[in-house]
């Protein structure tokens, strides 16, 4: 594992939008596994501003989202699909028909999320996966449990999660309580991984993450057996690690 400290939120986020961007520069029809919540928001905005300078080409690149709350409708502001074409989609050159997000409002949890495995298949699998870690040491959204999901899946969400993103809606009553998600091995799957995280409130679950045990009820610890993973973050969230 490779872990760049940052001294803050701006810096970590241009650290991770040089490594995105040189992950198109060197396959400009990369595979980009991408992420929401609000670590990435500023790594998008980096690569908005490259794109917006000429340094950039999103033509050929593909995507493939990482979760989807389950009930929300694409035009609703939490959605992830609104996200990230608030955040990415919208000020690049990317050709819509190459991104995806798993549907949310597919009742069909089974079949939407075998669909969602054959799409990022089709693909080719996934370059490099960018990801934002959760807290409970969620990532995308598979929670703590007594195994690592292996597939795209529809998951329930914990009430931690829950009260963590509650911030984004009129009141918690209003978070869905279940999501689709990539699996872990969805996500060991991708060629190279590339987390960020910033604040002190992760410190504990960063230490926990990458320097403890690996179990499923710490879910990104799997990615200590990952062979290619840059975890980006800055002092606050890397002050209880090992320097
Ligand atoms: C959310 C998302 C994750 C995200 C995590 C952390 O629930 N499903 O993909 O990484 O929580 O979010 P934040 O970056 O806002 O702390």
């Amino acid at each position: 594992m490779r872990f760049y400290e940052e001294k803050d939120y701006d810096a970590l986020s241009q650290r991770a939008a040089n490594i995105i961007a040189a992950q198109i520069i060197l396959k400009p029809d990369c595979v980009l596994g991408l992420a929401t919540g609000s670590s990435p928001v500023g790594t998008y905005k980096n690569l908005v501003a490259k794109y917006e300078n000429g340094d950039l080409d999103f033509s050929q690149v593909k995507t493939a989202n990482l979760d989807e709350y389950k009930g929300l409708t694409r035009d609703n502001d939490q959605s992830y699909y609104y996200f990230m074409h608030q955040n990415l989609f919208d000020h690049v050159n990317i050709d819509p028909a190459n991104t995806n997000i798993p549907d949310g409002t597919k009742d069909d949890s089974e079949a939407e999320c075998a669909h969602y495995e054959d799409v990022i298949a089709s693909l080719g699998g996934v370059d490099l996966q960018l990801l934002g870690l959760g807290h409970n040491g969620h990532i995308g959204f598979n929670e703590p449990a007594s195994e690592f999901p292996q597939a795209t899946h529809c998951v329930d969400l914990q009430e931690s999660t829950i009260e963590a993103n509650k911030r984004f809606f009129a009141s918690a009553d209003d978070v869905p309580r279940q999501a689709y998600t990539m699996g872990i091995g969805t996500i060991m799957r991708a060629k190279k991984i590339l987390l960020v995280v910033s604040g002190q409130d992760k410190a504990d679950i960063v230490a926990r993450a990458f320097f403890g045990p690996v179990t499923p009820e710490v879910p990104a610890s799997i990615l200590q057996f990952h062979p290619d993973v840059t975890i980006v973050g800055d002092q606050a969230a890397f002050s209880k690690i090992p320097h």
